[in-house]
Order: structure tokens, then C-alpha cells, then sequence
């Protein structure tokens, strides 16, 4: 049964030039039913609409990530909501805030992050947001705004979840889960109630254990839904049909 849904992917990547076409055709017979298509800047917002124009099984989130927040055009907000009106776009993102990396300065990621969050609860459309070593800054901003969405690749403890679950947010948990030093994501992945779960690769990255260190993609979720499972006391096959149940509610979607 087709129950696998990527809440969180990148198949824009140059990682998938070779073979992105073979390679997502072949998803739905390896399990996958649904696939959210993250955008990072304006380019891949575009990327992100073309294919899920291309397969009924992928949507599109719209929106700029932090690490291209200082690129960003001076008027971004109008295209940027003008995509994300497409039928198929049913979130904004991926936004949000990356002190780890700090590829742009932190008061543009603000601002973008800010703005962002503004626009889609305006659109009354739920976030996708990346926070890296930038919990405190995200849980204030999320606070003030309390947009629905996503707290993706959840990488906080399991106190911030709390945090995040009381404004109604979703928890998304992907290969981290499967490495080694994985303590803080299975403490949360513990304790996430089973409506507020979703599950993710955020490919071509974040590939779970024992493929870690090749390129990822949605068809070897089931090794991360069998960690999760584990920590959950349930079956893989539970988590990706809760998992899947709460991707089609939060998005919209009917995969
Ligand atoms: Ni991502």
C-alpha cells in the first residue's frame, strides 16, 4: 500500500539532474504517495511548481530560506505570493533561521523569516520552517505569530517541542533520527503526539542509516518510520499511515 509521504523534499536539487525524471516516476511504486517539494529561493520556487504541475503526487511549498535570505529581491513578496496562490503550492516555505550556518546576516534572515510568516498566515496557508542552532529567535517569532505549519528536521529538545506543539505545530523528523548520536530527535521523537508527527527526508540530504552518506530520496523513509517505531512502541507501517493522515491535513492534500 502506498502510504509514504515526504513532508519535506528538494528533488529541484542538482543532485537529481542525472536521473530525476526515472527516479520520481519510479516513487509511487516504492510506496510513496505524497511528496511536499520545498523551495529555497525564487529559482526553485518555480522548479518546485513545474513538477508538481508534472506529477499528482508532489505538491509545492513556495518561499526563501534563510541561507538565501540576503539575495532576495528588494520586492520578492509579490511573486513569491503570486506562487504561492498556485493550486498546487499548499505552504510557504522552506523559511525560517540558520545561526549555524549564517550564510546571510541575521537581521535579513529575521526580516525574510518574518515577512514570510506574515504572508501565509495572511493566505491562511501553514509554514515549513528550518531553525539551525536558532531556537530562540524561531519560538519568539513563531509565538508572536502562531502561523500552522511545520518545525522541520526538528532538531530542539524535547522542552522546545512542547513549546511547539502548544501553538498547534507540527513535528517533522527525518534520517536524523537513525544516526548514531541521535538522542535529542528520539527524546522528541518520543514524546510528539501521534496528530502532530510527520515524517521527511529533506533529500538529497539527511539520508537515514544504513545508507547515510548517499544521496537520499523518499523510498527509504520506511528505515527512518522503523526508528520511530521503535522509540513509539508501534509498527513502521502505523507510523507512515499517521504520518501520511497528518501530511493530507495539515497541506490539504488527498494522498
Ligand atoms: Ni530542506
Amino acid at each position: 500500500m502506498n502510504n509514504i509521504f515526504d513532508s519535506h523534499a528538494h528533488y529541484d536539487s542538482e543532485a537529481f539532474d542525472d536521473d530525476r525524471k526515472e527516479l520520481i516516476s519510479a516513487l509511487p511504486q516504492r510506496g510513496v504517495c505524497g511528496v511536499i517539494n520545498c523551495a529555497t529561493d525564487m529559482a526553485t520556487c518555480e522548479v518546485s511548481l513545474q513538477l508538481a504541475d508534472e506529477y499528482d503526487f508532489i505538491y509545492a511549498a513556495c518561499g526563501v530560506h534563510p541561507h538565501e535570505a540576503e539575495e532576495c529581491a528588494e520586492n520578492y513578496l509579490v511573486p513569491l505570493r503570486e506562487m504561492c496562490l498556485k493550486e498546487k503550492c499548499v505552504a510557504v516555505g522552506e523559511i525560517g533561521l540558520d545561526y549555524h550556518y549564517d550564510f546571510s546576516p541575521r537581521d535579513t534572515q529575521l526580516k525574510i523569516f518574518e515577512e514570510q510568516i506574515i504572508l501565509a498566515n495572511e493566505l491562511q496557508m501553514p509554514i515549513i520552517v528550518h531553525d539551525r542552532e536558532a531556537h530562540e529567535d524561531t519560538m519568539n517569532l513563531l509565538k508572536k505569530y502562531k502561523p500552522k505549519g511545520v518545525v522541520h528536521c526538528f532538531s530542539g529538545s524535547a522542552e522546545m517541542a512542547k513549546e511547539v506543539l502548544k501553538l498547534g505545530m507540527y513535528i517533522g523528523l527525518g534520517g536524523a533520527t537513525t544516526f548514531k548520536n541521535a538522542r535529542k530527535p528520539l527524546e522528541v521523537a518520543a514524546m510528539v503526539p501521534e496528530d502532530k508527527l510527520l515524517i521527511e527526508t529533506d533529500c538529497p540530504y539527511m539520508t537515514p542509516v544504513p545508507f547515510r552518506g548517499q544521496r537520499n530520496d523518499s523510498s527509504l523513509i520506511p528505515y527512518t518510520a522503523q526508528v520511530l517505531a521503535g522509540v513509539r512502541n508501534t509498527t513502521p507501517e502505523e507510523i507512515l499511515e499517521t504520518t501520511r493522515r497528518n501530511a493530507n491535513k495539515l497541506f490539504g492534500t488527498e494522498l
